[in-house]
């Protein structure tokens, strides 16, 4: 990046009214030397030293000086912003020497007309035949990711259901999946095991890995999405499932606290099975509220999570810079 930065400098020729730089901050002291003096804005998204592991000494001894240039060269850029207001207090907490620093909140996107371009697969021999409240999870499977709680929710509206009700509920789980991935191997069956202590098999469907064009089929057939990680820096399949009329199911805590509107395009829950199976009972107990939501829901990912009011945004923190 240092390199690039220098590149960028001397032998680009191109003449420049401000920087972006995007989530490697080493390369900010570089871009600082510019003869004529350029502002630099640095898109944090979220800090770098949270998201690595230090397990051993050896690991810690080695991020030592990474975790300090990353702090260091971050204080140097002129207007620095982050994926949200719930990274931005992590961030506050992170970098200690930067706590006078206020960042400002760049939200993530979703490329709407890249998204648009994507041609649904036929997923008929992956799921069920049409059910008439399939509700869907989509999140790696990591243990972080509290998939279990989908499951111990699913297992909880049974129970406050008829059984011509519950049998036309289903689940379906859908993750990415690395087979080298230890991980993701353990997790997938601790999660099967799950189920079938719970007595939900029948009514879940397992999907490891798939691609887009069955993810968009997945969101067409399903009446709600539940998301179910705590403290997500931002999430973006919650964007995802609103821009496809999915009402939204998920924690309130990090990104979904912001990009989903509690009541109106979702509900926001604490991570408890009782409470999420509140919420699905809602969707299954009033057919219109799938449409209602569905709708505000594409709403709200047009006008306030698109590329454009992406780009305007940033337009306008870069705007500030150079006046
Ligand atoms: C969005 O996707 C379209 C189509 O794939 C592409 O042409 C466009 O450059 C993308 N826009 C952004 C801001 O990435
Ligand atoms: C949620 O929305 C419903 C229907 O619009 C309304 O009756 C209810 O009062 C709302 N609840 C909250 C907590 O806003």
């Amino acid at each position: 990046m240092a390199f690039v930065a220098l590149y960028v400098l001397l032998l680009s020729g191109e003449t420049f009214d401000a920087f972006v730089c995007d989530q490697v901050s080493a390369c900010i002291p570089v871009l600082r030397l510019a003869r004529t003096r350029k502002k630099v804005l640095f898109y944090c998204h979220f800090p770098d030293q949270l998201l690595t592991k230090r397990e051993s000494f050896l690991k810690r001894l080695y991020r030592l000086p990474l975790d300090w240039l990353e702090e260091y060269t971050t204080g140097m850029a002129d207007c620095i912003v982050v994926n949200s207001k719930f990274t931005a207090s992590v961030f506050k907490d992170t970098f200690k020497s930067l706590s006078h620093i206020n960042p400002d909140v760049l939200y993530p996107s979703l490329n709407i007309s890249s998204f648009e371009e994507i041609v649904p697969a036929d997923i008929a021999d992956l799921i069920p035949k049409k059910k008439k409240f399939s509700f869907l999870s989509i999140n790696r499977y990591e243990r972080k990711k509290n998939l279990a709680l989908a499951l111990e929710a699913l297992h909880e509206l049974r129970g406050r259901l008829g059984s011509h009700e519950w049998d036309e509920v289903h689940l379906v789980m859908a993750g990415g999946y690395d087979k080298r991935v230890l991980e993701n191997v353990e997790h997938y069956e601790e999660l099967r095991r799950l189920a079938d202590k719970l007595g939900v098999n029948d009514h879940v469907t397992f999907l490891r890995s798939f691609s887009d064009e069955q993810k968009i089929s997945l969101f067409s057939n399903s009446v709600c999405v539940l998301y179910t990680p705590s403290n997500e820096h931002f999430g973006i399949v919650p964007l995802e499932a609103m821009y496809m009329r999915c009402p939204v199911i998920a924690v309130n805590s990090g990104g979904p606290l912001e990009s989903i509107a509690h009541n109106v395009t979702g509900f926001l829950c604490d991570p408890l099975p009782t409470q999420f199976a509140d919420a699905m009972e809602k969707i299954v107990r009033d057919p219109l509220l799938k449409d209602t939501m569905g709708a505000a829901g594409r709403v709200r990912v047009t006008e306030k999570f698109s590329s454009e009011a992406f780009s305007e945004q940033l337009y306008q923190y870069i705007r500030r810079l150079t006046e």
